[in-house]
């Protein structure tokens, strides 16, 4: 009888959440692996986390870390700390973990990368190589960090590869295997699209926008936020608005005082964070969508809906090359000239990516369960 192969996946934040789904539906298709799944707990929020497990059918974390928000070191170290003492008591009881499995590019992600390496311990890290090129962004540090101490890089667009080779990685560690948050929108979006949640909000389909934000570099300093939030506002008396707020946003717009700026529009809806099929239901049926968000870029793209995004650069550059994206930076004009290219129907028509095409989890788990034999 072959032994049992031990993996270990980490999820923490809310994207992280529809990028293991696929990829625990697919490890359990093989008997030779035993699986546990890590939470830690960075995100609690009902409506940032549990909801996916519920929506997305993922079972129960078999440890839930509870490490919750906090700087960014204390974060991190907290993950790290936790992490670290489960590997080793794993060890300690003759259970260790053949590898520890991380995806995206959140905290969660690099500090666990870090706990298990500094174990011996591999570490595969999915959704690997992708380089924004600016170290401003927190993410941009877990990337440089996670990919720097990972031995399996998996990517999801061939800029990832050459980014890793461009490093040093060698070339055998490296491999292009598609979109796993692309395998998750695939099955769920006929699903997603008989939520009612156009009615709710009283929209019609490709008769309104969608608006996410939270990134720092956005919605921490109050003159950056406060003129976002009046393009918005002007945008809004053309095409009426859904902006689910993310609660790092929600306590910036409180903090600097601007809830009248879209509180006064009547064309602009702020809802809470949406769950999964909400959030789905509305941006697959979205005229378009303005975003700060690395997930969003890439379900726009899959699903051919316009795509601004407020962001100068972007770590998935074949969102704004072969997908429906546009790169907006801060700049009021280019958001207001591109909106009006989608009003009158003369935006550019993007098409979907090699290997964004449902089966990326399958290659991971096949790739996986080769490599570690
Ligand atoms: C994190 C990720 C970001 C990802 C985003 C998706 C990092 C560095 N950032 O950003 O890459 O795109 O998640 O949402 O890992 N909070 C709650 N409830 C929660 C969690 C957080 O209210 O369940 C509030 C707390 O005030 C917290 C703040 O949101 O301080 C920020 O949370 P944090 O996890 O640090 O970063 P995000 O901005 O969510």
């Amino acid at each position: 009888m072959t032994s049992k192969k031990r993996f270990a996946v980490i999820a923490g934040a809310r994207p992280n959440f529809m990028k293991i789904a696929p990829i625990m539906k697919a490890m359990e298709r093989y008997p030779e692996i035993d699986l546990s799944l890590i939470h830690t707990g960075q995100h609690y929020d009902k409506n940032l986390s549990d909801v996916f497990f519920h929506e997305l059918g993922i079972r129960k974390p078999d440890v839930a870390l509870g490490v919750g928000s906090g700087s960014h070191a204390k974060q991190t170290a907290d993950v790290m700390v936790a992490i670290e003492s489960l590997l080793v008591e794993a060890q300690q009881n003759g259970q260790a973990f053949t590898a520890v499995i991380v995806v995206g590019d959140v905290n969660s992600t690099m500090a666990a990368a870090l706990a298990a390496s500094k174990l011996h311990i591999p570490v595969v890290h999915v959704e690997a190589g992708l380089r924004s090129r600016d170290r401003s962004m927190p993410e941009e540090i877990n990337r440089l960090v996670t990919d720097s101490i990972s031995d399996l890089l998996l990517c999801s667009e061939p800029a990832g590869v050459e980014n890793l080779l461009a490093e040093g990685h060698p070339q055998q560690n490296v491999h292009l295997v598609g979109n796993v948050m692309i395998d998750t929108l695939l099955s769920e979006v006929a699903r997603a699209k008989e939520q009612k949640t156009l009615e709710e909000f009283g929209l019609e389909p490709k008769n309104y926008g969608v608006v996410t934000l939270h990134r720092p570099g956005n919605v921490d300093q109050r003159d950056t936020l406060e003129a976002i939030l009046q393009v918005l506002s002007r945008v809004s008396t053309q095409l009426p608005i859904i902006f689910p707020v993310h609660p790092r946003t929600q306590s910036r717009i409180n903090e600097f005082g601007l809830q009248d700026i879209l509180g006064n529009s009547t064309g602009c809806r702020m809802v809470e964070p949406l769950g999964y099929l909400d959030c789905l239901c509305l941006t697959s049926q979205a005229k378009v969508v303005v975003t700060d968000s690395g997930g969003l870029q890439e379900e726009t793209t899959a699903l051919g809906v316009p795509c601004l995004t407020l962001r100068p650069n972007t770590e998935r550059p074949i969102t704004c090359i072969e997908g429906t994206g546009t790169l907006i930076g801060s700049s009021a004009d280019l958001l207001e000239n591109k909106l009006e290219e989608v009003l009158s129907g003369k935006y550019k028509i993007g098409g979907c990516p090699m290997l964004w095409d449902g089966r990326a989890a399958e290659r991971i788990v096949s790739l996986i369960s080769k490599v570690f034999r």
